[in-house]
């Protein structure tokens, strides 16, 4: 059998497959499914320093492949996550991933500052959620923002600092690069690309927040593409994510330059997603020989 552990900025992870933030709240309706040691780990709801109550609905559009979402960062404040949830998570037996996102570098930092007197083992830094009207998505897609965020966030984080990026920018790579200049552990990518639906009898767009994130198999071949890029500019170690469905998915995300993968759209219509996905890329390790899920890392051999 392959050895399926796999070990980013220090912390060991069972195996490679890690529900992603959003669509997996705080793992308690899916512990009644399964237990929750069998995924690599959780990233846990995008947490704010106040509570949020994200955007109107609707929130969610079907898209053909995937789906567009504006939740808007609905979460309880990280005192709330610290208080109802963490407790119940730590005793799981997975890595447990904080996502956090904020109004304000001030915010973020705060919120990091929390999270670092408890035991979450990793900080997921957002900056790259598009539905917001502060923060998010703003920090994310020009250097300088980036690149303050994470250095202000770094001064207040005692844990490995997780930066999650997004695609909705011209060249990603100076992105991760500007990241990893100001202490960035690891890297995660890609958050979800803007989209927009309109109803055509209505004329109003489908999502009250008029636009929203794209994820699913449909953006994958973009994720894959960015990864690959990341993964040749940055010494960084990379979470690959966006539309992975399948364990021959992970695989691919692997062999583009991810150390580990998120799943996140598969989860909205399979709940046991990650379970499976982890279940299939073991199969796939066995089939082809191949002693370790590590070993795929970055293992395409391009034209
Ligand atoms: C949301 O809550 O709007 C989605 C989070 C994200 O895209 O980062």
């Amino acid at each position: 059998m392959a050895d399926m552990s796999v070990k980013i900025a220090g912390v060991a992870f069972s195996n490679p497959v890690i529900a992603a933030s959003g669509v997996f709240g705080f793992g308690r309706e899916y512990a009644r499914m399964y237990p929750l040691e069998k995924l690599g780990g959780i990233s846990c709801k995008g947490t704010t320093l106040e509570p949020r109550e994200g955007n109107p609905a609707p929130r969610i559009a079907e898209t053909p492949c995937g789906m567009l979402n504006s939740v808007g960062l609905q979460n309880p404040g990280v005192d709330a996550f610290i208080r109802d949830s963490l407790p119940w998570l730590r005793k799981q037996g997975t890595v447990i991933i904080s996502n956090i996102a904020g109004k304000t570098v001030e915010d973020m930092c705060e919120v990091a500052e929390k999270l670092s007197d408890t035991d979450v083992d990793m900080i997921e830094l957002n900056i790259s959620c598009p539905n917001v009207k502060e923060g998010g998505v703003a920090f994310g897609t020009t250097c300088s923002g980036a690149a303050e965020a994470t250095a202000q966030v770094r001064k207040h984080c005692k844990k490995p600092l997780i930066v999650k990026l997004s695609p909705n920018v011209t060249d990603i790579t100076e992105i991760a690069r500007a990241v990893e200049a100001e202490g960035a552990d690891a890297l995660s990518l890609i958050n979800t690309l803007t989209g927009m639906r309109i109803d055509v009898n209505t004329r109003r767009p489908i999502l009250r927040n008029n636009t929203g994130g794209l994820s699913g198999a449909a953006v994958f071949p973009i994720a894959v593409r960015m990864v690959w890029q990341v993964y040749n500019t940055v010494k960084l170690p990379i979470i690959g994510m966006g539309g992975i469905y399948s364990g021959r998915d992970a695989a691919e995300m692997m062999l583009a330059g991810a150390a580990a993968v998120q799943v996140g759209a598969a989860v909205i219509t399979n709940p046991y997603a990650p379970v499976q996905i982890a279940s299939e890329l073991e199969q796939y390790l066995d089939g082809h020989g191949i002693a370790a899920a590590s070993e795929l890392t970055g293992g395409v051999q391009p034209w």
